[in-house]
């Protein structure tokens, strides 16, 4: 929405009532944004229709530097010609406009960049000008501030214009203006903290997450970019099974969290140089459980999520799974994902107990165990999105596992009970040899 002037006499009145409007309405959605990307380019719009200008720019504050994050300029963008800025950087310092803004902390308005008094003590780089064949003059530079003055950013106008939408000759900004763009910077100021806490809240989540499975890694013997790899199989497999993009970013945290329960399984199962007991082989089943008893009952969504897949991930379609032999759809879906990309990372992977199966061999056991193991809706939609599952599995190559490892039978017995009935019928008949 451009500014309208109609009426001379009652012009103030109306641009104070379009001001406003545009403050309101910038108001209610800055609530809806999700991201610094969505808030700042609704911040430049906004602040290019209240300024009726030609160009807006907006820097970002970080660790000393103004980083250029957006530019818009209607006179380029009508001639084709895109803004060179993309990795600019300014000091924040009193040598620029922006760095003059940020360091005090106060508004500019300037006539004319061209024509700065000379006690000023920023200077205007012509080359921006040079190179687009452009004319800046009049320039309104506003701080961005959260509610405790902390500087997040700057904001920057360029040349005002006297006609309505978007026309006319340029001018100074009005000072009606800059107390308008003030007030619609410290809105974003509080939506840019309160985006910044969540984004750094949301990265301690996904560090503490991968903490706590490279803990329970330590005691394991399957890793080799294993978690990694299942836990973006899951996702697409989950997305494409209809969950929407938040869920899936649940998802992405929770399935890392599948084994977690392996870190209450004594070494001397799970790392047993020799075959298990039918009694090891049901304390090493107790892994699901575990993990299920550690994550449940926190009031959190990967956590609770992380819970289901722990206790449901063995589970088989058939009822034939551990630990409560669910069947079908009683299976939450959220196991029967990681279920098939646990189970098809396993068997592509080599592990101190066995080489990697070729990948032709792996398909053919995936689509066997379909309606048995695994879900029939998920293989479909697993071979429906091969090319993108096996793009994660190239962009994530796995590691040699470590070749003094000793060959661990119990972690072959659970790999085995992963995925067919013929090779769990070996199990079975292992463990009637070593009992
Ligand atoms: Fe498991
Ligand atoms: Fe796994």
């Amino acid at each position: 929405m451009a500014l309208k002037k109609q009426n001379p006499v009652n012009q103030d009145v109306e641009d104070s009532i379009d001001y406003l409007n545009l403050l309101v309405t910038s108001g209610l959605a800055l609530g809806e944004v999700a991201d610094s990307d969505e808030l700042l380019n609704m911040m430049a719009e906004t602040a290019m229709n209240m300024g009726n200008c030609e160009g807006c720019t907006v820097y970002e504050a970080d660790e000393g530097l103004l980083r250029f994050r957006l530019t818009r300029n209607r006179v380029l963008e009508s001639r084709g010609v895109k803004a060179p800025l993309k990795n600019y950087t300014v000091p924040i310092d009193l040598k620029t406009a922006a760095g003059f803004v940020a360091t005090s902390k106060k508004p500019l308005n300037i006539p004319d960049v061209y024509n700065l008094p000379p006690e000023s003590p920023f200077s205007f780089n012509p080359s921006f000008d040079v190179m687009t064949n452009y004319r800046s003059r009049s320039m309104l530079v506003i701080p961005m501030c959260d509610s405790r003055g902390n500087v997040l950013g700057v904001l920057q106008l360029i040349n005002h214009l006297v006609g309505e939408n978007f026309s006319g000759d340029v001018t100074p900004f009005p000072q009606r203006v800059e107390a308008y763009l003030k007030a619609l910077s410290s809105q974003c100021g509080v939506v840019m903290r309160n985006i910044r806490m969540a984004e750094e809240l949301k990265k301690s989540r996904i560090e503490t997450v991968k903490k706590f499975v490279k803990a329970s890694e330590y005691h394991d013997t399957d890793t080799g970019g294993h978690i990694e790899r299942m836990s973006r199989y899951s996702v697409l497999l989950y997305r494409e099974l209809g969950f929407d993009d938040s869920s899936c970013e649940v998802m992405r945290l929770a399935s890392m969290l599948h084994d977690v329960g392996k870190i209450s399984t004594p070494d001397a199962v799970l790392k047993k140089p020799g075959r298990l007991t039918p009694e090891e082989f049901e304390i090493m089943k107790l892994h699901t459980v575990k993990g299920y008893e550690v994550l449940r009952g926190a009031d959190s969504p990967f956590l609770d999520m992380g819970a289901t897949i722990a206790y449901t991930h063995h589970e088989k379609w058939d009822g034939s799974g551990y630990p409560r032999k669910l069947k079908g759809e009683d299976i939450p879906p959220e196991g029967r994902v990681v279920a098939l990309a646990d189970v098809f990372d396993a068997l592509c992977s080599r592990r101190v107990y066995k080489e990697s199966w070729p990948i032709d061999k792996v398909f053919e056991e995936l689509r066997n165990c379909s309606g048995s193991h695994f879900d029939p809706q998920i293989v479909e939609i697993f071979f429906d999105n091969l090319d993108e599952i096996l793009e994660i599995k190239a962009q994530f190559p796995a590691s040699d596992p470590p070749t003094t490892a000793v060959p661990s039978p119990a972690a072959k017995v659970e790999a085995q009970t992963e995925t067919t009935a013929a090779p769990a019928s070996e199990v079975q008949a292992e463990i009637k040899k070593a009992s």
